[in-house]
């Protein structure tokens, strides 16, 4: 009953994503696979998954070949996968009742093709039982924490032989990974293979009994628990790989850049305040649906204001939209990567200057000599790891397209920097680079960033706000921010006590 990977790899053009890979995945383990950015993870999930031919290798299951590049042929033998771009695994315009059923509604026959719209909903509130989503709303409307849930429900209600799941945990809080981790443990010990993606060590440290390392799409380590993460870290970075460096003190705070009054996370939560100063890192955090995402919108011009008003530098500041917020010196770096920040078919360059197109037209013509300056800057400051300026940005691994679209509102010189979730399926080291050009660039400027890994924020921020269901349920200085304090925030207690702290 087991899975083999033989001798397998993959070429893309001059790159060499997968280097003769061989790994067996068999019932009832659950195995970790790692790796840096542009290691090759994705592309071995593909080609198990039958998204994508590899160049030579093969692929057996109970010692019978499988065919290549035909997802419905690797579903049939029981892979069920959850993809890293979560948006590969949703059908806008579809409601999220639909898409929990899209088995039923896709290979129609007497299932799909007759299901009233009730039929649909109960059936998919079986398959999602206390996801607590709006099973009638249209899914592009859900953030994107809410669709990888959605995706993941989906994939863990199907029979599966062998579950796939890469980075299903890159928009959820501790909370639902938790629970994630629950249900992946469930279907391990019912005996289905798990292969693992993240780059939340704590998670695999919790949950794999095996771990594979991948380094320029070669496999160079494999570990059993109990798991040692310095070794593990250590295989992924290579001889070459630096640890990555401990965080820096604040080296001055200087004026107040943002206030905000009476301003609310969602309608319907408590009004708040805060102020931001420059040379200050402020932390959001919160589990999913906590209201971190609506709250950096309205700052960044993204949404209208709930309430309340913003002042910038002690100046009236009301974005109607992010072109507003630009020109007022406010970056903005959303959220959800695929969905709002990435424009299939543009150059990786592209993407860097993206948003301050302007400074780069000299008399009316887009100086390419400059552009390409600004890409290269933010491929070398955060070790873009892919094939060049020029290359289409879906040619980078996902880690690696985020580290261009959050590097590239790092090019500027806001006055005000505000980041959603910028760690995203970055890895170690990357996020280290990221977390050290943050500190550096709030010498001059104020920075405001969501996570929803108060790990992450840990290494950054200088105070942690924590909201709850849309309201403030306390403000912690760094050193005060334990995991356990966070915690009880987070999860509304402090605030249902009627406790703030
Ligand atoms: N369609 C493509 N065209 C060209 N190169 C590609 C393509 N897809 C992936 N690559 C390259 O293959 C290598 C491996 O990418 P892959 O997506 O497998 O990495 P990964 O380990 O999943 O990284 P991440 O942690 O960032 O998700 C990278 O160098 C990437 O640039
Ligand atoms: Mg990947």
């Amino acid at each position: 009953m087991t899975f083999a990977v033989t001798s397998v790899s993959k070429v893309y053009g001059a790159t060499t994503a997968l280097s003769s890979v061989t790994l067996d995945l068999r019932p009832g383990e659950i195995v970790g696979l790692i790796g840096t950015n542009g290691a090759g993870k994705s592309t071995l999930i593909k080609i198990l998954s039958g998204a994508t031919a590899p160049s030579s290798g093969t692929l057996s299951y109970e010692g019978r070949p499988l065919a290549f590049g035909d997802p419905l042929d690797a579903q049939e033998a029981g892979v069920q996968t959850v993809h890293q771009n979560i948006d590969d695994g949703v059908v806008f315009g579809a409601s999220v009742a639909e898409n929990l059923m899209l088995d039923a509604l896709a290979t129609g026959g007497p299932r799909g093709w007759f299901l009233t719209r009730a039929q649909v909903r109960a059936a998919a509130s079986a398959v999602a039982p206390g996801l607590g989503l709006p099973l009638d709303a249209p899914v592009e409307s859900l953030p994107a924490s809410a669709r990888q849930q959605i995706v993941i429900a989906r994939a863990l209600a199907r029979r599966a032989r062998l579950l796939i799941l890469d980075e299903p945990t890159s928009t959820l809080s501790e909370v639902e990974a938790g629970a994630l981790a629950f249900r992946v443990r469930e279907s391990a010990a019912a005996g289905v293979s798990v292969l693992y993606v993240s780059h939340r060590l704590s998670e695999i440290e919790a949950l794999c009994d095996r771990v594979v390392v991948l380094r320029d799409g070669e496999l160079v380590a494999m570990f059993a628990a109990p798991l040692d993460r310095t070794a593990i870290v250590a295989a992924m970075l290579g001889p070459a790989g630096a640890v990555p460096a401990p965080r820096e003190a604040v080296a001055h705070v200087g004026r107040e850049v943002l206030m905000a009054d009476g301003v609310r996370a969602m309608p319907g939560g408590d009004a708040f305040g805060f102020r931001v100063r420059a040379g200050e890192v402020l932390g959001v955090t919160g589990l999913v649906g906590a209201g971190k995402t609506e709250l950096l919108e309205q700052l960044g011009g993204a949404r209208p204001l709930v309430s309340g008003k913003l002042s910038l530098g002690g100046a009236p500041y009301e974005p109607k939209d992010p072109r507003d917020a630009i020109a007022a010196g406010v970056a903005f770096a959303p959220e959800e990567r695929a969905a709002q920040a990435i424009v299939p078919g543009w150059s990786v360059r592209a993407h860097v200057t993206l948003p301050w197109l302007r400074r780069h037209i000299r008399s009316g013509l887009l100086a390419r000599h400059s552009e390409s300056a600004a890409a290269r800057h933010v491929i070398d400051l955060f070790g873009v790891r892919g094939p060049g300026p020029d290359a289409p940005i879906e040619a980078l691994s996902g880690g690696n397209q985020q580290k261009v679209v959050v590097g590239r509102w790092l090019a500027g010189s806001p006055r005000l920097l505000v980041l959603d979730e910028p760690f995203r399926g970055v890895d170690v080291a990357a996020r280290a680079d990221i977390g050290r050009v943050v500190r550096e660039r709030a010498r001059e400027t104020a920075v405001i960033v969501a996570s929803s890994d108060p790990q992450e924020l840990h290494d950054l921020a200088d105070r942690v706000l924590v909201l709850h269901e849309g309201s403030p349920a306390g403000e912690l200085p760094i050193a005060d921010a334990t995991p356990d304090r966070l915690a009880v925030l987070m999860s509304g207690a402090a605030t249902r006590s009627g406790g703030r702290e």
